[in-house]
């Protein structure tokens, strides 16, 4: 039975299938295989925390969960697309639809506001100004900064800059997001509360997370937890839904 089977037998309905990925990296006329026969199952409306040292290959993985990267080997299935049979550029359609994406260094534009960066990706995807304009304040306030809808990101904190990040993120309601140690950059207590908003937002909007990080305390608030070591699977651990701390 094929990982996929297994944990479908159990019931669980996933926003990501991985199975059997492959990547080597060849720099000059060296390989270097850094993602070796990955078998990963992404639950739906979970906080899954992506476990591992600085090297294994965490990036790597997410970059090709959220289809900026390709395999060598292996298929990639999210939200039930098998994204290696898209051309380019349904596959940024595709992208653009369904995965949000968070950044360790918050990837914030310096000259747009709060309010406009969270506008940003509804613009380009077309949305009339009457629906931004309903959509970005409740974003705000989800995130806590209704306060700070005219600030740019030079006049807000870290913490502030990656709640921004996180409502840009959620703007076009996409079923995955994937931030790639998003409290990196943080003080421990402003991660933390920022942990605790994604925690919120994934009970909130039924929706999916997959987050990195190398902390094993962020273990706590999440669902499922992937332990990734020297670019191979070294265990899953599933709480049931609710049962994070
Ligand atoms: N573009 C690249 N070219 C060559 N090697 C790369 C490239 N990107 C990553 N690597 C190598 O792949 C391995 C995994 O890198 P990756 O960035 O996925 O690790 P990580 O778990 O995210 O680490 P960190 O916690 O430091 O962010 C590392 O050994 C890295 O040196
Ligand atoms: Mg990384």
């Amino acid at each position: 039975m094929t990982e996929q089977t297994e944990e479908q037998a159990k019931g669980y309905r996933p926003v990501a299938v991985l199975t059997q990925i492959e990547k080597t990296y060849h720099l000059d006329s060296v390989s270097v295989p850094v993602i070796r026969g990955v078998d990963i199952f992404v639950r739906q409306a979970c906080f899954t925390v992506l476990l591992g040292p600085s090297g294994s290959g965490k990036t790597t993985l997410l970059n090709m969960i959220g289809c900026i990267d390709k395999p060598d080997k292996g298929e990639v299935i999210v939200s039930n697309c098998k994204v290696g049979e898209l051309t380019d550029d349904a596959l940024s359609d595709f992208r653009a639809k369904n995965i949000g994406f968070i950044f360790q260094n918050f990837n914030l534009l310096p000259v747009l506001s709060a309010y406009e960066n969270i506008e940003y990706p509804l613009l380009l995807a077309g949305i009339s100004a009457k629906k931004r304009g309903e959509r970005v304040p409740k974003l705000l306030e989800a995130v806590g900064l209704s306060d700070r809808a005219k600030n740019l990101p030079g006049q807000l904190s870290g913490g502030q800059r990656q709640r921004v990040a996180i409502a840009r993120a959620l703007a076009r309601k996409p079923k995955l997001v994937i931030a790639d140690e998003p409290t990196a950059n943080l003080d421990s207590q402003t991660g933390a509360a920022i942990l605790t908003l994604m925690r919120r937002m994934v009970d909130r909007y039924q929706i999916s997370f997959i987050f990195s990080s190398h902390d094993p305390e962020v273990i706590k608030a999440a669902d499922d937890t992937i332990f990734l070591h020297d670019g191979a699977i070294r265990g899953v651990r599933r709480k049931g839904v609710g049962e994070a701390a």
